[in-house]
């Protein structure tokens, strides 16, 4: 069992809190009612490409628990295939969110059975046939360096989400295809928060994709940079919104559209994702999209 885009990420049930402001150390502050829901930042790739009819799995470990079952209903009912999804002796990831009146969101994860994700997951079977292979960083480092080096070679392209941003061997960069990055963690990559994006290939990567929030997202790439505009939207809920947009990429690439292409549905379906409240439940279907 193969599929076209693989997504070695992780997933966690994201709890999320309405607060009118954050506390501070030592302080309590009280929110409004805790919804559940399906999170995690390769759960919600991998579900972003299903929505939009990409033939895709998760490579990825939850617990046997509760949450462990909401994700795989929420990967299934988008079409994800959890072939690839192992149960282990952990419990699935938490992500504690608030989000505050601005639809902004500040996250706290507790990986658990995220941790458990080893470079012997990586496996052929996993890989065979695979178009594209999308990472983010929520899983352990060593398992992501060795997916990339494994796709690499296999001739998959590879697309890395630098989410949660850290530090990759130069070898490591030097394997990706598309580097997706925000502007944070752009800055974290290159140490300076007025970097031009283009010093982004310095690193190793073929391409890099920034995305800017309510202003879009900038392609750069050997043909030089393309700013990709986002449609004017009212943002209730940003979570998960980068994912939405690694997964549309992601769907795009696997059947050969172009980066800038499909970085400008990316875009669309991200600026969809914003709209509602949640990561998963708000991503679009293709339908949408017209
Ligand atoms: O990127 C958004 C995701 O980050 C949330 O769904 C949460 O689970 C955290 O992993
Ligand atoms: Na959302």
């Amino acid at each position: 069992m193969c599929a076209a885009v693989l997504v070695v990420g992780s997933a966690n049930a994201d709890l999320v809190v309405p607060v009118d402001r954050r506390p501070a150390g030592g302080e309590t502050v009280l929110g409004g009612d805790t919804v559940l829901s399906p999170g995690g930042k390769g759960a919600n790739t991998a579900v972003a490409a299903g929505r939009l009819g990409a033939d895709v799995a998760l490579l990825g470990a939850v617990g046997s628990d509760p949450y462990g079952a909401l994700l795989r209903d929420s990967l299934a009912g988008a079409g994800v295939s959890t072939t690839f999804l192992r149960v282990v002796d952990r419990p699935t990831g938490i992500a504690y969110i608030t989000v505050t009146p601005d639809g902004e969101n500040s996250i706290l994860v507790s990986p658990g059975a995220n941790s458990a994700l080893t470079p012997a997951d990586i496996t052929s079977e996993a890989l065979a046939g695979a178009a594209v292979v999308v990472l983010s960083l929520e899983v352990p480092l060593p398992t992501v360096e060795h997916a990339v080096r494994r796709a690499a070679a296999a001739g998959v392209t590879v697309v890395l989400n630098l989410s949660p941003a850290a530090r990759l061997s130069a070898s490591t960069l030097a394997a990706v295809d598309v580097l997706l990055v925000n502007e944070h963690e752009a800055a974290y990559l290159l140490r300076s928060d007025d970097a031009d994006p283009r010093e982004l290939l310095d690193l190793g990567p073929r391409a890099a994709v920034v995305t800017l929030g309510a202003k879009g997202a900038v392609v750069v790439d050997a043909d030089g940079v393309t700013e990709v505009a986002s449609p004017a939207v009212e943002a209730v809920d940003t979570t998960g919104a980068g994912d939405a947009f690694a997964g549309a990429l992601a769907a795009a690439l696997s059947e050969g559209t172009a980066l800038v292409t499909a970085a400008r549905r990316a875009v669309k379906v991200a600026a969809i994702s914003v709209t509602r409240h949640g990561a998963q439940p708000s991503y679009p279907s293709s339908d949408e999209l017209e």
